[in-house]
């Protein structure tokens, strides 16, 4: 059997260790750097031939350079013979999944087809934003849910009363739901529609139980945060108590997280697949334990 080694790209140093740490494997030894004026550069000084290489590396902002370097990275190990499973928490672009208008570019296509051109074998993330985006790709895929950890932190921490969970759009209400099963909580649908032009958000007026609720929103993204206001804003028009927000990966773009404060989300937690002072819940278990799974 190959010997498996991990490396931890810049986006994600300490979720890597933690990774490694978890498995019982090794770091392999190499070094990133970005230049002054932007340039990224990979050097490997391990040999890797026929082994087998967890390279993690999340693609949070920048963006296009943490993808850059993952692509650096793969390529240079799978021409040096090792087999390159890209351990990627948070997958950028997996929001551009389809065509939503005429004329957009399937953006996660372009990222699975460079991916595969860049010598990676299997993609293992957590918790992609839709399911129908793993089918872009022509390798082994698979999404690690977040969930089961987000529900421990939320009984361990949150002192919630008399709870409902809330998806604020139908599109990740799956993920959602299964939070309101763990948790053992009324699970609630609110419908939100983004304006595919401007980006704005509206949610639906409907009449929800929540009065004198606890209201836990879920989503699997937070990003300049207008999704999740528009929730707490909507429950608590509607008599909650508190409005707490949780998701997976948490952005945070700009001042995203005052302005959630300023909503009455006093809570505002994610977990660190984007490193971060609200990322506080922990995926190194849930990946490792995928991880262990996989042959070689
Ligand atoms: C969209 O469908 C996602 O699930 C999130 O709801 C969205 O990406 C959040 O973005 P923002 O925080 O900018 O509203």
């Amino acid at each position: 059997m190959a010997e498996k080694l991990v490396l931890a790209g810049p986006a994600s140093e300490e979720l890597g260790r933690s990774v490694a740490d978890k498995l019982g494997l090794q770091m392999l030894n190499a070094e990133f750097r970005v230049f002054p004026d932007g340039e990224s550069k990979f050097t490997l000084n391990d040999k890797v031939s026929g082994r087998s290489i967890f390279l993690v590396q999340s693609t949070y902002q920048p963006v296009d350079q943490h993808l850059f370097q993952l692509f650096l990275a793969s390529h240079h190990l799978s021409e040096e013979g090792a087999k390159v499973t890209a351990v990627v928490p948070y997958l950028a672009y997996a929001r551009q999944d389809k065509e939503f208008l005429p004329g957009e570019g399937v953006t996660l296509g372009i990222v699975a087809h460079l991916m595969r051109s860049a010598g990676v074998r299997r993609l293992v993330t957590v918790d992609i934003h839709s399911a129908e985006g793993l089918a872009l790709f022509s390798f082994p895929t698979y999404s690690v849910s977040a969930i089961p950890s987000l529900v421990s932190y939320a009984r361990e921490n949150l002192g919630l009363k008399d709870p409902a969970v809330i998806s604020p759009d139908f599109g990740g209400s799956k993920r959602t739901e299964a939070f309101a099963q763990l948790y053992g909580a009324p699970f609630l649908k609110l419908s939100k529609t983004r304006d595919r032009t401007s980006g704005e958000v509206t949610i639906r007026d409907s009449s929800l139980d929540v009065k004198g609720k606890d209201v836990v929103i879920v989503d699997d993204i937070i990003s300049t945060g207008g999704t999740v206001r528009a929730a707490a804003e909507t429950v608590m028009k509607q008599g909650a108590r508190r409005a707490v927000a949780l998701c997976v990966h948490g952005l945070f773009v700009g001042s995203a997280v005052d302005s959630l404060e300023k909503a009455s989300v006093k809570t505002v937690v994610s977990t660190n697949t984007v490193p971060g002072k609200n990322g506080v819940v922990d995926v190194s278990d849930a990946l490792a334990s995928h991880l262990r799974t996989l042959e070689e």
